[in-house]
């Protein structure tokens, strides 16, 4: 969700007035994403990195996840939206874990569109994390090296409940992944969009969609047309 800060800096305003700005886009994200019955929705709320901005950022970008929980949770729950967080919640605060758990479980039993929120998260965390676990299994003598595979490494990852990445759109006309989902964006579509994330919704969303369309999917293999 790139792009608050020169959206609020645009209009003189302060960086967090564009975060604030972000929530309503994904909002309007989410509806959209329900409406065009996308099953699978993931957006980067949070980076491991984003701690590094200066305190008061920090902790209105956590307030604001408070407020999109506090607020919305009762309509995500009414519209069949399953809510997931991935990254890593050792070290968050108490009342940030709880309020990720209270999402989750209020909607586990949904099955309309699975929305996961990365927070906290950072690919090649992610990615040290599931080496552990795998460190942990052969240790253990549940594993043996022989048994790794892609799909052992994959099956430890934040989004070993998750289908494979289809697309992945970074708004904001940055042109890099910025440690999203590394290993899921082997072969995943990338659309870079000019617009910053508060100007996102159903129709900069459908624009990705229809350009993902176009896209000849070949997975190393030869086109459609050959
Ligand atoms: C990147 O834009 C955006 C973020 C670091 C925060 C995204 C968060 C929200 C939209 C708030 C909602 C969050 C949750 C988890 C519900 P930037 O600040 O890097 O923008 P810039 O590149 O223009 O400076």
């Amino acid at each position: 969700m790139d792009g608050n800060g020169r959206w609020a800096k645009a209009r003189g305003k302060p960086r967090t007035f564009g975060h604030s700005a972000g929530v309503e886009a994904l909002r309007r994200t989410v509806e959209a994403a329900g409406d065009i019955k996308l099953p699978y929705l993931t957006v980067f709320g949070f980076s491991t990195e984003n701690w590094g901005r200066p305190k008061e950022e920090v902790a209105a970008l956590l307030e604001l996840l408070r407020l999109y929980v506090g607020r919305d949770l009762h309509r995500l729950v009414r519209d069949g939206v399953k809510v997931r967080v991935i990254g890593e919640r050792e070290g968050l605060e108490p009342d940030i874990r709880a309020i990720i758990e209270r999402a989750e479980d209020q909607t586990a039993a949904n099955a309309t569109l699975n929305l996961t929120i990365a927070f906290n998260y950072g690919a090649q965390d992610e990615i040290v994390r599931a080496v552990r676990r795998i460190a942990d299994d052969i240790a253990a003598g549940r594993l043996t090296p022989d048994d790794v595979c892609a799909d052992t490494f994959a099956q430890r990852l934040d989004t070993a409940c998750l289908p494979p990445l289809d697309l992945l759109i970074r708004t904001s006309g940055e042109r890099r992944l910025s440690n999203f989902m590394l290993w899921q964006a082997a072969y995943a579509e990338l659309v870079f969009l000019e617009d910053l994330w508060p100007d996102f919704g159903r129709e900069p969303l459908e624009r990705a969609i229809n350009e993902f369309r176009r896209r000849d999917r070949r997975y190393g293999g030869v086109g459609r047309d050959e």
